[in-house]
């Protein structure tokens, strides 16, 4: 990884700010405004949360300023306000947000300018840009938790085509990986949250892993065969198939494509009806390198989402630690809608075991 310079994180925010913006520009105020669901927050809240948790960061601790809109900050603590409340909060809308926005921009800007970064600093948070690297995870998987809303609003049409791809059908099934002792977690420096340390060994036996994720037409035939709930936003095509009827619209599903929105139960109950079983995460992670094609769903694992050995919460407990737990499955890997800056074999992703609204599928595995 190379060094964080303050031009590499000028660049980076602002490649981080114009995405996000381009994911609401074909919207008007009310869509943005609007609540599409109990599991997710209208896109004006992760607006201004976005926002302010730069104003949290990088206005307030860093730069050593007093709040722009005093108490604001309440309404966008997320663990204060559920989903679910997210509509009915006083926060910022429209014209108001968009300036709110831009003047925390302004101000970062102006703090940065004044900032040291450097491999040695002093304070961990600017200890190469740890903050800053912060700040652009946070904004980028917000992005990805809004282009989850988007597949409700009828009609969307993204201004970037999305991505994703066929998974690549040569090859072997499963790829074998040896029983030994693999390292788990991120190594001491660059960038990552504090749930993917302190890294450490552990012990596996011998498993086999498929090489690719599960398709649509795989998951087709094991609803087929067992009567499970289909895939989110699955709808009957008339003929006994299926289409996606994501964003409003109806489009036939590809049947060589990864598939997602499916929950952990449906993962787990489709790797047992299959003869194999879910990966656990230190599986997953030990097998990565060698899966060619991760990167296109999201992976559920059969792990719940535990503290490492030495785990210690940095910078703030609310990131990780109030999740750590039996009732959050991991998910490894990265999806489609998932910044690549975010993607790396250590990052755990986690959510309740019955939710189908990330882009998330699953890989089988199975003892050796
Ligand atoms: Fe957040």
């Amino acid at each position: 990884m190379t060094a964080n310079t303050k031009e590499s994180i000028l660049e980076a925010l602002a490649e981080a700010r114009q995405r996000t913006l381009e994911l609401v520009e074909p919207l008007d105020d009310e869509q943005r405004n609007r609540v599409y669901s109990s599991i997710l927050s209208p896109l004006a809240w992760d607006l201004g949360h976005i926002a302010n948790f730069e104003e949290l960061w990088l206005v307030q601790t860093i730069g050593v300023r007093e709040p722009m809109h005093g108490e604001l900050g309440r309404f966008y603590d997320a663990i204060e306000n559920p989903r679910r409340t997210r509509g009915e909060l006083p926060i910022l809308r429209d014209a108001e947000l968009r300036a709110y926005m831009a003047d925390v921009r302004e101000r970062t800007l102006e703090v940065l300018d004044a900032v040291e970064i450097s491999p040695d600093a002093d304070d961990p948070l600017l200890r190469d840009g740890f903050v800053y690297e912060m700040l652009l995870a946070h904004e980028l998987q917000h992005n990805e938790t809004m282009l989850q809303l988007l597949e409700m609003v009828e009609g969307y049409e993204p201004l970037r085509p999305d991505g994703t791809s066929a998974v690549a059908t040569a090859g072997p099934e499963m790829v074998e990986v040896a029983a030994g002792e693999y390292e788990i977690g991120a190594r001491p420096r660059g960038f990552a949250y504090d749930n993917e340390r302190q890294r450490h060994p552990a012990e596996l036996a011998a498993f086999e892993i498929d090489r690719t994720p599960v398709t649509n037409a795989a998951y087709a035939e094991f609803v087929a065969a067992t009567g499970a709930e289909p895939p989110m936003y699955w709808e009957r095509d008339g003929e006994g198939g299926w289409v996606s009827a994501a964003r409003g619209r109806r489009a036939p599903l590809q049947p060589n494509h990864p598939v997602v929105h499916v929950s952990w139960e449906g993962s787990d109950a489709f790797a047992r009806w299959a003869g194999k079983r879910l990966p656990t995460e230190q599986e997953w992670e030990a097998a990565s390198e060698r899966l060619e094609s991760s990167g296109q769903a999201w992976e559920w694992t059969a792990s719940d989402f535990l503290p490492y050995p030495g785990f210690e919460a940095f910078p703030y407990s609310e990131y990780s630690e109030v999740f750590f737990g039996d009732e959050h499955r991991v998910l490894r890997g990265g999806s489609w809608a998932t910044h690549p800056r975010v993607v790396r074999p250590s990052f755990r992703n986690w959510d309740l075991p019955q939710r189908r609204q990330i882009f998330a599928g699953l890989r089988c595995a199975r003892d050796a």
